[in-house]
């Protein structure tokens, strides 16, 4: 039930401060399960269902953007049944999606090398690619085989390719920004990770400069809409001062 609308709120139900931009490490799924005396897969279940009702939520209160890291660069570590479990989730997701997302007028975009990805998947990508052509609303960035330092590599290298061309000019920092899966999207205001760890695990290294950080013990799969509300919260009322005073 990707992007299920529930109709507009009432005014007492909105946030006073929406981010435009939320970032979330989805972490956590793991031990949810592990509590539960089941496999590891099924916690990616319920943190898949989670992250609907959770995108649902940000598009209600209006954020424009929301960008999720679903699979690292680094998660081919894991176990293949593991990995199977959660690109097949991700198959699931696209297909449901690209039913609903003309509807709910929500754009799609996968970040990250999708050049490991089998053919089947990378042909959801190409669809739902098409969609968000013919949409204006929310957007929402799946990382996928994503790294925050592949990513910077892979700038580094088309910039060095426009150079040898003779095309590129000196880079300022908003140029470079052009260079990354981001690019023309605004960097996030807040950044949430849950599942208790404090690191950022190599996710948007970049972009998440000057992004607000929100820390929590909860797991993922039990992050709800209440969960939300607080860290947007907990973000209205932060200072945000970029380096002045
Ligand atoms: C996050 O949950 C999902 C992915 C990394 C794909 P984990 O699977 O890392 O869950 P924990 O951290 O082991 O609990
Ligand atoms: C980060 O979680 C990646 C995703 C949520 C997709 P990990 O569970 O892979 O991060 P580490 O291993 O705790 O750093
Ligand atoms: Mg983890």
């Amino acid at each position: 039930m990707a992007f299920f609308f529930r109709g507009r709120l009432a005014r007492k139900e909105l946030p006073d401060v929406v981010p435009g931009h939320i970032a979330i490490i989805m972490d956590g799924n793991g031990r949810w399960a592990k509590k539960r005396g089941l496999p590891r897969s099924a916690g990616h279940a319920a943190g898949a269902e989670m992250f609907r009702r959770v995108a649902t939520r940000c598009k209600d209160i209006g954020v424009r953007y929301l960008t999720v890291y679903a699979f690292s660069t680094e998660n081919w570590k894991r176990p293949p049944d593991e990995v199977s479990a959660i690109l097949e989730l991700l198959d699931k997701y696209l297909r449901e999606a690209a039913e609903k997302m003309e509807r709910d007028n929500v754009r799609l975009r996968v970040f990250g090398d999708t050049s490991a990805l089998t053919d089947r998947l990378r042909g959801l990508i190409g669809d739902t690619d098409e969609i968000s052509r013919r949409t204006d609303g929310m957007q929402v960035n799946i990382c996928v085989n994503y790294g925050g330092r592949a990513e910077l590599l892979r700038a580094a290298s088309m910039y060095a390719a426009e150079l040898a061309g003779g095309s590129a000019r000196t880079l300022s920092e908003e140029d470079f920004a052009n260079y990354l899966f981001s690019a023309g999207m605004p960097d996030p205001d807040l950044l949430i990770r849950t599942g208790g760890e404090t690191r950022l695990s190599n996710f948007l290294l970049w972009q998440s400069a000057y992004s607000e950080l929100y820390f929590t013990d909860v797991l993922w799969p039990d992050f709800d809409e209440r969960a939300l509300d607080h860290a947007i919260a907990d973000y209205a009322g932060r200072a945000r001062r970029y380096g002045g005073i």
